[in-house]
């Protein structure tokens, strides 16, 4: 209730971008987009105002929430951009982080030379957030996809993109994460307190990650008034 008295918006990124390099091939990214979707509708159960940016998925997405489709990371992050400013963010997508400076007209040929496609870096969405002077929201939360070392190097990304949360993800786990219902994440905030979440459903998750975005959220406020 405290919640819901305040009037709080949100947004929630997900799923994979794809970057297309002719009118039938893209780059992309392994997500299933579950995750982001789960905790879009939990942080709306809790009242918040929330909308779901997300790439394309097989998703079918509950008439309870409002939902934005885009397909590339620069459309993802002007969707985002619409939306600013905003009280909270959680960047879930598996944004490309590669793509073709240009899409061919034309389906490429088989003899094309592969070296002349030229690949360049996406925007970071999650970034441009947390840097932005005018628009950085209220509390911003971001994941780290990690094979090796996930404490330390999702610590490091929270720190390297001013995140408030960072929710590390081991993707070398097999029977969790981007093909599966389940997962089992880290919870880091910025003063180091690591909560560790034994493997679970992602609706059951993203109940735990939405009640810490709330709780901090709540305890931020208090500081600062
Ligand atoms: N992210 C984003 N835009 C991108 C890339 C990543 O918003 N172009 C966000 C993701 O949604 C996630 C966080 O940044 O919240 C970390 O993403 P991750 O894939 O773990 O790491 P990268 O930043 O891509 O770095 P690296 O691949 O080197 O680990």
């Amino acid at each position: 209730d405290l919640l819901k008295n305040k009037k709080l918006n949100a947004i929630v990124t997900t799923g994979p971008t794809k970057e297309y390099i002719d009118p039938i091939r893209f780059i992309s990214n392994e997500s299933s987009g579950k995750q982001g979707y789960e905790i879009a509708l939990e942080l709306s159960r809790m009242g918040i105002k929330t909308t779901l940016i997300s790439g394309p998925t097989k998703l079918t997405y509950s008439s309870d929430i409002k939902v934005k489709k885009v397909i590339s990371g620069n459309e993802m992050l002007a969707a985002v951009k619409k939306k600013l400013p905003i009280h909270i963010a959680v960047c879930v997508a598996a944004v490309s982080d590669f793509k073709p400076v240009s899409i061919k007209k034309n389906k490429i040929k088989k003899d094309y030379k592969i070296s002349e496609i030229k690949i360049e870096n996406n925007a970071d969405i999650l970034d441009f957030l947390g840097k932005s002077n005018r628009y950085k929201p209220k509390l911003l939360v971001g994941f780290a996809a990690e094979s090796e070392n996930l404490i330390q190097n999702s610590f490091k990304k929270m720190k390297s993109k001013f995140c408030d949360i960072i929710i590390a993800n081991d993707i070398s786990k097999k029977d969790v994460g981007f093909n599966s219902d389940f997962n089992e994440v880290i919870i880091i905030d910025k003063n180091g307190k690591v909560h560790k979440i034994r493997k679970n459903s992602k609706r059951f998750i993203a109940s735990i990650i939405a009640k810490k975005i709330a709780d901090t959220f709540l305890l931020n406020e208090k500081k600062f008034n």
